[in-house]
């Protein structure tokens, strides 16, 4: 075999374990920042290089607020869904490790948000999860604070390290945040999840999850 054939297959055999990151954007308002933030996240997710990374737009999914009849967790994939709403469901299934990128509203995160989550149950489990917020002085905490616990509930795996922006308005410029440490946040909370997305999809191919 020659030299760049080795070379290639080794990039393809990289390329091919990377783990697939999702990236979901939680506000649908008009005139939304959200877009703003995870444009950036998906900036940062792909120079770390561990992860084949998408962004879902909640904007572009059509998710009603009233539920079927069902349960998701235990309808399967028999769970009757909106059209509109496949795209979601699909990268929800892929994902290897998500990051949600939610604002806070009313000290919690946005009902598109809660509707896309309770959409969906077996998508989330044995997953991990990062956050990153926006919003006044707290940064989103509260928002994300109530996402750790409906995640838990789903069986997801939250990570410790999230990334917050208080005051978003005055900390933002050009599409990314002023604090130059920023990068190196985002890249500890990708590593973190890096890990986990790792560790966590080799323990889903070798044993179901007793969920
Ligand atoms: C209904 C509503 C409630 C809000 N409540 C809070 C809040 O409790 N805490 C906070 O820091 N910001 C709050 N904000 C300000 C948002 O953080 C800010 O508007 C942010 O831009 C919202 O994200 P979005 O632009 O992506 O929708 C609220 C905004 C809205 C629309």
């Amino acid at each position: 075999m020659e030299k760049n054939t080795v070379a290639k297959n080794t990039v393809e055999k990289n390329a091919v374990k990377k783990n697939k990151l999702v990236i979901v954007v939680g506000s649908v308002r008009e005139g939304r920042f959200g877009p703003v933030v995870s444009s950036w996240v998906a900036e940062q997710a792909a120079a770390h290089g561990g992860f084949e990374v998408e962004v879902v737009d909640l904007a572009e999914v059509d998710v009603p607020l009233a539920l079927p009849a069902a349960s998701p967790k235990f309808a399967g994939a028999d769970y009757p869904r909106p059209a509109g709403m496949a795209r979601l469901t699909e990268a929800l299934e892929g994902a290897d490790a998500f990051v949600i990128v939610t604002p806070e509203y009313n000290h919690s995160y946005p009902a598109s948000l809660k509707a896309a989550i309770d959409w969906h149950f077996t998508q989330w489990t044995a997953k991990p999860v990062a956050f990153v917020s926006y919003g006044g002085a707290a940064g989103g905490r509260h928002a994300v604070l109530h996402l750790e616990n409906v995640l838990t509930e789903l069986h997801a795996v939250t990570i410790r390290d999230g990334l917050a922006f208080p005051n978003y308005f005055t900390a933002w410029a050009d599409g990314r945040p002023d604090d130059p440490q920023a990068p190196g946040y985002a890249k500890v909370l990708l590593d973190q999840l890096s890990w986990w997305a790792g560790a966590l999809k080799a323990a889903r191919a070798a044993v179901p999850y007793p969920a």
